[in-house]
């Protein structure tokens, strides 16, 4: 194995000992489908003015569709939400079934049963190496759950999050 491999791997470890929920990014594609994409890299960047980022593989396939558009949604995913959190995960079909999903005021992609949802407006993209940072400034935040437990991702899998109650 090479020193890079290794270093790699290493890294992944490490970065695999961050502890982080999960969300899905919507965007609506050139021919106007609803399409999700897996995260964990979300993070809130600030609260005046309004700001979240991302980071977007450049290898995925949905690279295009998400640079092309002008804005997306980022939809914090609840515990019972592995099933859709895979399928976007997986290369392939990324579309939404309609059932899934309501409009934000914008027509923004709203996952039905999300944790919390946002509705950005595009405000900068970053070159970072092989990925893309996305930096979005929020027009619509809703947390919508406040009960059930969020999804959870660490060590390259869903964990269970060890409430106190
Ligand atoms: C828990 C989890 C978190 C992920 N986080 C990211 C991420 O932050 N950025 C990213 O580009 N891909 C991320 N991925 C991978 C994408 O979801 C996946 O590579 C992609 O959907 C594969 O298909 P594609 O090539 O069609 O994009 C994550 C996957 C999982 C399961």
């Amino acid at each position: 194995m090479s020193s890079e491999m290794l270093q790699q791997n290493a890294l992944r470890k490490a970065f695999g000992n961050f502890g982080t929920g999960v969300a899905l990014i919507g965007v609506h594609d050139v021919d106007g489908h609803a399409v999700g994409l897996t995260i964990n890299s979300f993070a809130s960047v600030s609260l005046q003015p309004a700001l979240l980022s991302w980071c977007l593989a450049k290898d995925s396939q949905l690279f295009d569709a998400i640079t092309q558009a002008d804005r997306f949604s980022v939809n914090i995913l609840a515990a019972d939400q592995t099933d859709l959190s895979n399928r976007m995960a997986m290369p392939g079909d990324h579309r939404f079934a309609a059932d899934e999903w309501a409009a934000s005021a914008s027509g923004g992609i709203f996952v039905n049963a999300a944790l919390a949802k946002f509705d950005c407006r595009l405000h900068q993209t970053v070159e970072a190496g092989d990925h893309v940072v996305f930096l979005g400034a929020i027009e619509e935040a809703w947390a919508c759950d406040q009960s059930r437990a969020p999804l959870v991702y660490f060590r390259g899998g869903y964990r269970q999050l060890l409430g106190d109650d």
